[in-house]
């Protein structure tokens, strides 16, 4: 039987997972958890860390870096024949910022202050892994979904627009990692009939482009959603198709490169019985795959974790039946769904 990453790989491309931190013993989506372990390296060829290589992991203060969590992580991807993607070095949204850098005094020259703190973080994480780390999340989430804009935060305010902090973000990043893909990334509300969060997207690329910004890929994060109580999923996802190929034959012609990111289905428009919510589930991951895998600037396909025991989903989107959210390729016993099947099917 084949594996997800032998799927992908039967196409030249990876599969990969996020994986979390946790000590030894704990219950967790953790290579110190052997269950969890197990799952890693069945089916996957590339790992990236939910949340340790993220500023409010990594800088507990303006003048610290803790890195004992991150590095136990990628000693362990490299000792066990893995590659890693990191995540991210500017989550370009003030919500995810750590609280010491969202109240920065940045003194009598802000702007080079500001810099030098962005700069002094991009160049640490890239030098300290060197060719460990093969493809960056450089950027995160920078589009406002409701408005099309970019974000403002205190970088942005300091330095004299977020167009300045994100372009210093890639070129710092290529200078520090010129081995490395540098990626933008973000989740583009593809199911929202709202079209600004693309549009937004659309332009910042193209602004990269204009300025020769170091962008190599987009990153679609890919966490699909069923939203809408459906009976056939399958359709649903058709239906969206024309608009979704709209915008990624777009990011194709401006000569970037693609990566699925952070692959889940969100499943609150499903019933809550388990067989026809794993098909719907299945269906819709299928169908979106099939688009994403026809393009050949698809590289690698990373999912967000592999089992609903440890899914974020569980937290972030709650089903108002209480139910456990399905979105991931193994269920809450690890045991594989129809959706793993639908995935190397598709792969
Ligand atoms: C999520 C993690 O999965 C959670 O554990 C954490 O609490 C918040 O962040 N888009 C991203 C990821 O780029 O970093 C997010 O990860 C999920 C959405």
């Amino acid at each position: 039987p084949l594996t997800l990453k032998d799927a992908a790989a039967r196409h030249g491309r990876r599969f990969g997972s996020a994986f979390a931190w946790a000590p030894p013993g704990r219950d967790a989506a953790s290579f110190n958890n052997p269950a969890y372990a197990a799952l890693l390296q069945r089916d996957c060829a590339v790992l990236v860390a939910e949340n340790q290589m993220k500023w409010q992991a990594l800088r507990p203060s303006a003048d610290r870096f803790d890195f004992a969590q991150f590095d136990a992580m990628v000693d362990w991807a490299m000792r066990n024949g893995f590659m890693m993607r990191g995540h991210t070095l500017y989550w370009a949204y003030s919500k995810w910022f750590p609280a010491w850098l969202n109240t920065q005094d940045f003194g009598q020259r802000p702007a080079s202050a500001a810099a030098g703190i962005l700069d002094h973080h991009i160049d640490t994480i890239a030098k300290r892994y060197g060719r460990k780390i093969y493809s960056y999340d450089v950027v995160n989430e920078a589009v406002d979904p409701d408005t099309g804009a970019l974000r403002e935060t205190s970088l942005s305010r300091a330095m004299g627009g977020t167009a300045n902090v994100l372009d210093h973000a890639f070129r710092t990043a290529r200078a520090a990692a010129p081995h490395a893909e540098l990626v933008y990334n973000d989740y583009m509300s593809w199911e929202d009939g709202n079209e600004k969060h693309r549009v937004g997207v659309l332009s910042l690329l193209e602004e990269f482009r204009r300025r020769g910004t170091p962008v190599d890929a987009l990153g679609v994060q890919s966490h699909i959603g069923l939203f809408q109580p459906t009976t056939d999923a399958g359709v649903l996802a058709h239906r969206l198709e024309p608009e979704w190929r709209r915008f990624l034959d777009r990011v194709v012609a401006m000569g970037y490169r693609l990566v699925i990111t952070e692959f889940d289905v969100r499943d609150r428009g499903l019933p809550a019985a388990i067989a026809p919510r794993d098909r719907g589930v299945a269906d819709f991951a299928r169908a979106y795959l099939d688009i994403m895998l026809s393009y050949p600037q698809l590289g690698d396909v990373l999912a967000w974790g592999l089992s609903d025991r440890y899914s974020w989903l569980r937290g972030f989107e709650p089903r108002p039946d209480g139910a456990v959210a399905r979105g991931c390729p193994y269920d809450i016993d690890l045991k594989p769904k129809p959706l793993r099947d639908a995935m190397i099917a598709a792969l």
